[in-house]
């Protein structure tokens, strides 16, 4: 499974970048919101940072001026992705921008139905959104569960993004089951790599390496 970085910020994007473990990014206005700068530098800069798909959200709500803000967004640069909502309108969006040759991420996936259309209507992504869903009551790894299931073997080029992904535990969920990318927030990824086990082995191996030089006089 590829892991992608959930937010816009450009240093965090930086520092786990520097990790050599992305392999792309999404952003969505609520994390655009949560930064300073212009987008379109904020975009330019992600392209900088991370060889991949980086998805970039449509805030347009009718399909003609979807359409427009999806182009202007896909011209910026060959990697970025248009993310557009799970709708009636975002459906037709996808499929004149997939018709011009623009990779669309169909966001706010939450059943594999919704999911079945993005993928006929040719989006490249699907996103489930797995922590939203558990929000409400619902599981969010058994709908995930679902869109893979649904999509997998099926004739569309299309590979599920699992979103909203909130604990290293969804990621292992996401991955176990299949899914072709997870797309993880800072957070999670720091969560995924600490283990106090790693880090008490880590001193005493520091330790012992220490006092082994001391004995040897330097
Ligand atoms: C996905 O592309 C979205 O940006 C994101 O995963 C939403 O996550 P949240 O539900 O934690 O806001």
């Amino acid at each position: 499974m590829k892991l992608f970085i959930d937010t816009a910020d450009l240093k965090e994007i930086e520092q786990i970048a520097s990790w050599g473990v992305l392999a792309g990014v999404t952003t969505n206005p609520s994390l655009l919101a949560a930064v300073d700068g212009d987008e379109v530098s904020i975009y330019r800069r992600i392209t900088e940072l991370v060889d991949g798909p980086i998805s970039a959200e449509v805030v347009a709500d009718n399909r003609e001026d979807m359409v427009t803000e999806g182009r202007r967004l896909a011209a910026l640069h060959p990697n970025i992705v248009v993310k557009l909502p799970t709708s009636e309108e975002g459906l037709q969006a996808t499929s004149v921008l997939a018709g011009e040759g623009i990779r669309v991420n169909m966001t706010l996936c939450f059943t594999a139905t919704q999911a079945l259309l993005a993928a006929a209507a040719g989006a490249r992504f699907v996103s489930p959104f797995v922590g939203r869903y558990d929000d409400i009551g619902n599981d969010g790894i058994e709908a995930l569960r679902e869109t893979v299931d649904a999509l997998m073997g099926s004739a569309y080029e299309v590979e599920v993004l699992a979103a909203s992904i909130r604990s290293p535990i969804h990621v292992i969920e996401a991955a176990k089951m299949g899914a072709d990318i997870a797309t993880i927030p800072p957070k999670v990824f720091h969560q995924m790599l600490k283990h106090p086990l790693t880090d008490a082995g880590n001193q005493k191996f520091n330790e012992d390496a220490a006092a082994r030089r001391a004995r040897q006089g330097g």
